[in-house]
């Protein structure tokens, strides 16, 4: 059985679908308006100190027990006990749930590439995008289609499907990127920007940011729904994972400090205000592009360079469940495929009516978008890391001095992975729901 699995072509093509799967709205998207939202570079400072101090544990756990079991998440988490199946089981289905809220804003990234080509002359983009997202057809239509790019590349397998997109996007959006970046250091002012991004104002400091700061950086570096537990158990050579997980933090890290980099000066150099929360990438910065000569070369870049970093992500979130139904029951990828596309499909039309004709329906007092978005970042995924955590480190006894030279910090590691984390996803857990 085993031998049948795929696997990667290089070590390469890993790390570029691993930092792939790190990279996406979460760094973009998200990462500059929670940081808008949270004080700027003090924002910034708690949320590096996390990532060094904590979050690399999980991420390295993910990677280790996929590489270790060779199996996908339910079939990993059964191999170390037949009791911990449904623990397992919870990871694909977390991948669907979000699968079913990440497209939605991946089919307005495309309403807006459409845009920018069809050089549409919009006057107030605050009230564009408010109505474009209540328009029930053209908003599911666009999500349907992002789903359906997604799948298709993932139906193709891993070498000629994920790996394909890999090597194609994320060189484009690397390119893209700092293409923007040089761009937006060379409008007026742009020293506003970086000094809001990197002059910390200590004052601001508080316990929600926190809570924040360790909520973004379990999103973007993908931890907590058996993303890159699967891409691990794809691993076939035997080098050091601690390597890779390294390369992963760096990367993701540093794409979210350029893309913050890429983002404030524009916006500081318009007068413009940072903190407009989810709105910032579809209504603050399309109102820069409208101001500027060529606008609308500008404007695709920048939403090819979402869409690019988008659809990587989405490819891993999907690879979750694909990996086991296909091993589970035994079908083909492309059957497997077929009916994700259907059952993501059923639940991302109510997520995306929810903005327009399903606005006033609740689950938990929630519109079906918040209520995915909250079952699956404030419970779901937390969870998932905490089992996840706790198989690594007393079931499977995943321990520091197997891959960390120094004694001391192997040991740290150990703490860590067995007490320290789970204490902290438990907290998380516990506040989410409060
Ligand atoms: N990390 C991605 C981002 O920053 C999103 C993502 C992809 C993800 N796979 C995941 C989040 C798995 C949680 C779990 O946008």
């Amino acid at each position: 059985m085993e031998d049948n699995r795929p696997s990667w072509s290089s070590r390469l093509t890993f790390i570029l679908a691993a930092v792939g799967s790190a990279v996406g709205l979460g760094n973009i998207w998200r990462f500059p308006y929670i940081m808008g939202q949270n004080g700027g570079a003090v924002f910034l400072i708690v949320y590096l100190a996390l990532i060094l101090t904590i979050c690399f544990i999980p991420l390295f756990a993910e990677l280790a027990v996929g590489k270790i079991t060779k199996k996908e998440c339910i079939g990993a988490f059964e191999s170390v006990n037949p009791k911990f199946k449904f623990l397992g089981f919870l990871n694909p289905l977390t991948g669907v749930l979000v699968a079913s809220f990440y497209f939605i804003v991946g089919g307005w990234i495309i309403n807006y590439i459409a845009l920018s080509f069809a050089q549409a002359r919009i006057e107030d983009y605050s009230s564009y995008f408010v109505s474009f997202i209540q328009n029930s057809v053209s908003a599911c239509g666009f999500t349907l289609i992002f789903l359906f790019i997604c799948v298709w590349f993932t139906a193709r397998g891993i070498k000629r499907g994920i790996e394909f997109a890999n090597n194609v996007m994320m060189p484009m959006f690397a390119v893209i990127l700092l293409g923007l970046i040089i761009f937006s250091l060379t409008l007026p002012n742009a020293h506003l920007g970086l000094e809001y991004m990197f002059k910390p104002d200590f004052s601001k400091i508080n316990a929600h940011m926190f809570l924040a700061a360790l909520g973004q950086a379990l999103f973007t570096l993908s931890i907590g729904m058996g993303a890159l537990l699967t891409y691990g158990s794809y691993i076939k050579e035997d080098k050091s994972i601690l390597k890779s997980t390294y390369t992963i933090i760096f990367s993701d890290t540093l794409f979210a400090l350029m893309a913050g980099i890429m983002i404030f000066p524009a916006i500081f150099s318009f007068g413009l205000e940072p903190n407009s929360g989810a709105g910032l990438v579809f209504i603050t910065i399309p109102q820069i592009f409208a101001q500027i000569p060529y606008g609308n070369i500008v404007s695709a870049a920048f939403f090819i360079l979402l869409f690019a970093a988008a659809i990587t992500s989405g490819i891993s979130i999907i690879e979750v469940p694909i990996a086991s139904m296909v091993e589970r029951l035994k079908i083909s990828r492309t059957k497997a495929c077929t009916i994700l596309f259907f059952i993501i499909g059923l639940i991302s039309v109510p997520a995306t009516l929810s903005f327009g004709v399903l606005e006033n329906f609740k689950l938990c007092g929630k519109t079906v978008f918040d209520f995915l978005d909250f079952t699956t970042s404030s419970i779901l995924m937390p969870l998932n890391a905490l089992f996840l955590c706790l198989i690594a480190g007393w079931f499977l006894k995943i321990r520091g001095n197997h891959f960390i030279q120094n004694k001391f910090f192997a040991f740290l590691f150990d703490i860590g992975l067995k007490f320290v984390i789970p204490v902290i996803l438990v907290a998380l857990l516990y506040i989410g729901l409060k």
